[in-house]
């Protein structure tokens, strides 16, 4: 398959927006950007499309899709209840980068729910993406554009590197503002449950609902309530290990394991903020972004993990971003990117 590439500024010309349309509504596939990440889309309400999503993402069929709206009136025909204080989420965070999970309605295929008698739902902010549901006229249901596993894509290129030939059209949006995908959050209780952090942090949700809670999964249970939480996300190829503690500890253990490593042939790379990349070899430097701006360092964190793969990087170390209001988000990733590994000097 050929897959064609359009541009943003492409979707001004109706024959851009025809073929996304028919191409949509064919039951295929489209890459498009939001303000998180890239998704692969297609149309919600027609089995065709989505089975496509799984198998060209090598996804398990028990993980569900999140359905992407462009206007958030259209929520009420997907779901049958909406409490007040999910109403106020919405009010308040919508568009963004949230998704709410509700009960679904009659309509929502089993095929984007796994089976599940619940539906998550996000209005994203990114014009292009709130577009792209717009041509095509129906709800699209899109997981992040990367194969099952790796992680997610926040550049065309990790589009390009993951899809190019195995979808119909891929729009190019440049990089993704937010980085990290969307807060994931179980609307369906007396009071709300965060299934998977995100950058609408759990102290922004505790202004509406002072009882949120989190739901805390190993990624290990045999059917958490967030099926995607238990497969291994965002694993770049190399052994990253994380190492946290007082800083000067800390690179002090990263200089010691680079030594160890110098003399047997392996790759290694630093995941570093600004102020630190002095101390460690240019050549092993991967700058994040500065300490006190964790936004930046989530932007990041998924095209450097890629960038370490493309330079072969074996061993990646990296410090610990857990002290800004979006450590949650952030160290949530970064510890599956590490398969857990983090050592505390
Ligand atoms: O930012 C995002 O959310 C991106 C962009 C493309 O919108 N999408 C995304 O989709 O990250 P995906 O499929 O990679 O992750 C969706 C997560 C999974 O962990 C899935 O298990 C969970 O949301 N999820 C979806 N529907 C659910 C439901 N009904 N109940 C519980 N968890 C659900
Ligand atoms: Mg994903």
């Amino acid at each position: 398959m050929k897959t064609r590439i359009y541009k943003a500024d492409d979707l001004a010309y109706d024959h851009v927006r025809e073929d996304i349309r028919t191409t949509i509504l064919a039951g295929r596939n489209v890459v498009f950007p939001t303000e998180t990440v890239y998704g692969i889309g297609a149309n919600a309400i027609d089995e065709t499309g989505i089975r496509r999503i799984y198998d060209v993402k090598g996804r398990p069929s028990d993980n569900p899709l999140i359905l992407h709206i462009a206007d958030a009136d259209d929520v009420t025909k997907y779901v049958t209840t909406i409490r007040p204080y999910a109403k106020r989420m919405m009010e308040r965070f919508w568009p963004g980068p949230l998704t709410l999970v509700f009960d679904k309605s009659e309509i929502v295929p089993d095929a984007i729910t796994g089976g599940l008698d619940t539906v998550g739902i996000r209005l994203p902010d990114s014009a292009i993406a709130r577009d792209i549901i717009r041509i095509a006229g129906v709800p699209i249901c899109a997981p992040s554009a990367n194969i099952s596993g790796r992680p997610s894509a926040t550049l065309l290129e990790h589009v390009i590197d993951d899809f190019s030939g195995k979808v119909d059209i891929i729009i190019d949006g440049g990089k993704t503002p937010v980085g990290i995908e969307s807060t994931v959050v179980d609307v369906t209780g007396d009071h709300s449950v965060i299934l998977r952090p995100g950058m609408i942090s759990r102290a922004m949700l505790a202004e509406i609902d002072n009882l949120v809670s989190v739901n805390e999964q190993s990624g290990l249970e045999k059917a958490p309530k967030s099926p995607g939480m238990k497969y291994k996300h965002y694993a770049p190829k190399g052994e990253l290990v994380i190492i946290d503690g007082a800083v000067e500890s800390v690179v002090s253990t990263i200089l010691e394991r680079l030594k160890q490593h110098g003399t047997q042939g392996d790759q290694c790379a630093v995941i570093t903020t600004s102020e630190y990349q002095n101390k460690f070899p240019e050549d092993v430097v991967f700058v994040i972004g500065d300490a006190d701006d964790d936004e930046t360092i989530a932007a990041n964190l998924f095209a450097i993990l890629r960038e370490a793969d493309q330079r072969g990087m074996t061993h990646i170390y990296s410090m610990a971003f857990a002290s800004g209001p979006h450590a949650e988000a952030i160290m949530n990733r970064l510890l599956k990117a590490a398969d857990g590994r983090i050592i505390t000097v």
